[in-house]
């Protein structure tokens, strides 16, 4: 959700956008590039409301306050380090990838996991829907490795399920068996590995998993590899 707009330097919003660096500001100025309220801006420390300033003729991104949601590609990391492997953000326009304060995705999802995933630049959201406080439900599609035991349905749903390493029970998760091999998987939790290490623990092996929804989202008019820009409303309260 867009956080309140208030007044702010020129140069320091352009930069915090990522339409140029500080010192970077002075040639757009010089190019006729700047409109505040549609009068060309002649100086970088012209205190701005974000909504009275245009760039190239058009309005400027977003706010800090962006949400984020793509159809993640399995093989993109979601990190900032790009050692890793590529980035979730390399899809993103490299405009926004030079955002400060920077998008962030909103937990992650495995280099070989797709589907739906979140990024914003809001901390305060960032840490809220990541905190283990935070339970969304969050679907998964899984294809498993050997057909599923009769019993990991009662397992997954007793709330006693425990994962290698951890000290407390997974909460009860809701397990769907579409046939031998494929599931569904409804989780509340957001634990490191979790789905996969859920059928590890019940002696299984997850061979694909894919996110499709999270809380009331879903991945619907988004293709692989593709993101939108999420509406206030549809942004957790
Ligand atoms: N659980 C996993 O094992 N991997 C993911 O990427 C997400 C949930």
């Amino acid at each position: 959700m867009p956080i309140k707009s208030s007044k702010t330097r020129l140069d320091k919003l352009l930069s915090s956008l990522g339409y140029c660096s500080r010192s970077e500001i002075k040639t757009l100025l010089r190019e006729k590039r700047i409109l505040i309220n549609d009068i060309v801006a002649t100086k970088n420390d012209t205190k701005v409301f974000h909504e009275e300033v245009k760039f190239d003729n058009e309005p400027l991104d977003p706010p800090l306050g962006m949400v984020i949601v793509m159809n993640k590609p399995l093989g993109l990391v979601c990190s900032h380090d790009d050692s890793e492997g590529q980035l979730v953000y390399s899809l993103l326009p490299s405009r926004w990838q030079r955002r400060d304060p920077k998008l962030s995705t909103i937990g992650r999802l495995d280099k070989e996991t797709s589907g739906l995933l979140l990024l914003t630049d809001d901390g305060q959201l960032l840490h809220r829907l990541t905190s283990p406080r935070h339970h969304v439900a969050k679907i998964y599609e899984a294809t498993l490795e050997r057909p599923l035991n009769a019993n990991v349905g009662e397992i997954f749903a007793s709330g006693t399920l425990m994962l290698n390493g951890e000290k407390t029970p997974c909460l009860p998760a809701k397990l769907t068996i579409i046939d031998d091999t494929h599931v569904t998987l409804e989780i509340t939790e957001g634990r490191y590995h979790q789905v996969r290490r859920m059928f590890a623990a019940v002696g299984n092996h997850v061979v694909s998993l894919h996110r499709c929804t999270f809380g009331e989202l879903t991945l619907r008019g988004l293709e692989v590899g593709a993101y939108r820009l999420l509406l206030a409303e549809e942004i957790f309260s």
